[in-house]
């Protein structure tokens, strides 16, 4: 698998070695995004981890060429990230993908494509719709253009070679080990802090949350009974506004629903985001575990507290980029 070290990935990795007896290879690059303090107290004779880019060719055919599947979790993965410098995003996310369909093309290997919901750009909010698997692709930001962009490679991957692989766009992720760049880790550890939480604009823009673990069940279900050439859409039925979260973050933080900071908005934000996961339940029984957004959210609030240690390293740099921002 790709991007071990990463938010998903690793709790990927964890999931895998606890519930199955397969044995797991990360290749992670360890950008700013890869932390090796996730992948601790893992089984020695069943884990190994490389240090490595997706990009490098000979790197990615020698360790295809022993694996049985290919989880391609690696990416740059923020979308603020993306609109200040959208380079790293072409090649890891384009560039980087097409080197592992390379690979697991010669070597034909089963591969399962991480993507996100945002390849269907947005919803309005009063609209009934929810996203499908037969949507048109409509990307709004470097980020997102580039994981759609990677997806359209999987799907010619698949139909000019015959490469037998599946592809599952998700919706937003909450839960441990997500880095503190990313909404819902960044308002915790502000609260930690004594900061107060920032909230993009007027904060009536919808995510549709669903717990890690839940996310990384469906890939697993996926990965042992979709149907090659399929697309997958991994959802929770979890929509609930940024206000709204930034309120509950607060309560459960015993703090006034209203200590935060309206900041600029983000160019472009997506209105919101919304799955329809029919598919994925019917066909293949998948069901998500956390339903409860609010215990999800207290028990997440818990990680943050208790793993300072993971994540303080990296607090003081993403506050500076933000605050250069008006963010
Ligand atoms: P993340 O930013 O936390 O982790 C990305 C990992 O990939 C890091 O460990 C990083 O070191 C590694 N990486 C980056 N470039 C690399 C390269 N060139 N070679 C090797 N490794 C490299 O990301 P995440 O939030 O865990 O997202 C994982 C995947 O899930 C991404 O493909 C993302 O598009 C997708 N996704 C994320 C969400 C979400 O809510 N976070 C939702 C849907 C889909
Ligand atoms: O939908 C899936 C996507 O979810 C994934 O593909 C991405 O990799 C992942 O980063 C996430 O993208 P978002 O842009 O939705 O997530 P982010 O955590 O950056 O922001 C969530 C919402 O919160 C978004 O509407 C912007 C807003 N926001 C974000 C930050 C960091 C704030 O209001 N304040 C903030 O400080």
């Amino acid at each position: 698998m790709t991007g071990g070290a990463g938010f998903i990935g690793s709790n990927f990795v964890h999931h895998v070695l606890e519930r199955t007896d397969d044995s797991v290879v990360v290749l992670d690059k360890l950008t700013y995004a890869g932390n090796m303090a996730s992948l601790t107290d893992l089984p020695a004779q069943r884990f190994r981890f490389v240090k490595g880019d997706i990009c490098d060719r000979e790197l990615v055919d020698s360790l295809v060429a022993k694996a049985d599947a290919v989880v391609h979790f690696a990416a740059e993965s923020h979308n603020d990230n993306s609109l200040n410098n959208p380079e790293p995003f072409i090649q890891t996310n384009l560039y980087g993908t097409f080197s592992l369909l390379e690979a697991v093309r010669r070597h034909d290997v089963r591969y399962h494509h991480i993507s996100t919901d945002e390849v269907y750009g947005d919803l309005e909010l009063d609209d009934p719709a929810k996203f499908t698997p037969e949507r048109a692709y409509n990307p709004s930001s470097p980020y997102s253009s580039s994981k759609a962009g990677s997806d359209l490679l999987v799907r010619a991957w698949v139909r000019s070679f015959g490469v037998r692989a599946t592809i599952s766009n998700c919706s937003n992720n909450y839960g441990p080990r997500q880095h503190v760049e990313k909404f819902i880790p960044r308002q915790i550890t502000n609260v930690i802090d004594g900061i107060r939480p920032k909230l993009y604009g007027a904060g009536l823009n919808i995510r549709d949350w669903i717990h890690v673990d839940d996310h990384n069940a469906a890939v697993l279900t996926i990965l042992e009974k979709g149907r090659i050439g399929e697309t997958y859409l991994i959802g929770a039925d979890g929509e609930v506004d940024n206000k709204t979260v930034i309120e509950k973050i607060l309560q459960a933080m015993g703090q006034p629903a209203d200590a935060y900071d309206h900041v600029n908005d983000r160019p472009g934000h997506d209105l919101r985001y919304a799955i329809d996961a029919t598919k994925l339940r019917d066909e293949l029984g998948w069901r998500p575990h956390y339903t409860d957004f609010d215990a999800g959210l207290a028990a997440t609030i818990e990680w943050y507290r208790t793993n300072e240690s993971w994540w303080r390293p990296q607090k003081a740099v993403v506050e500076a980029k933000y605050a250069a921002q008006g963010q």
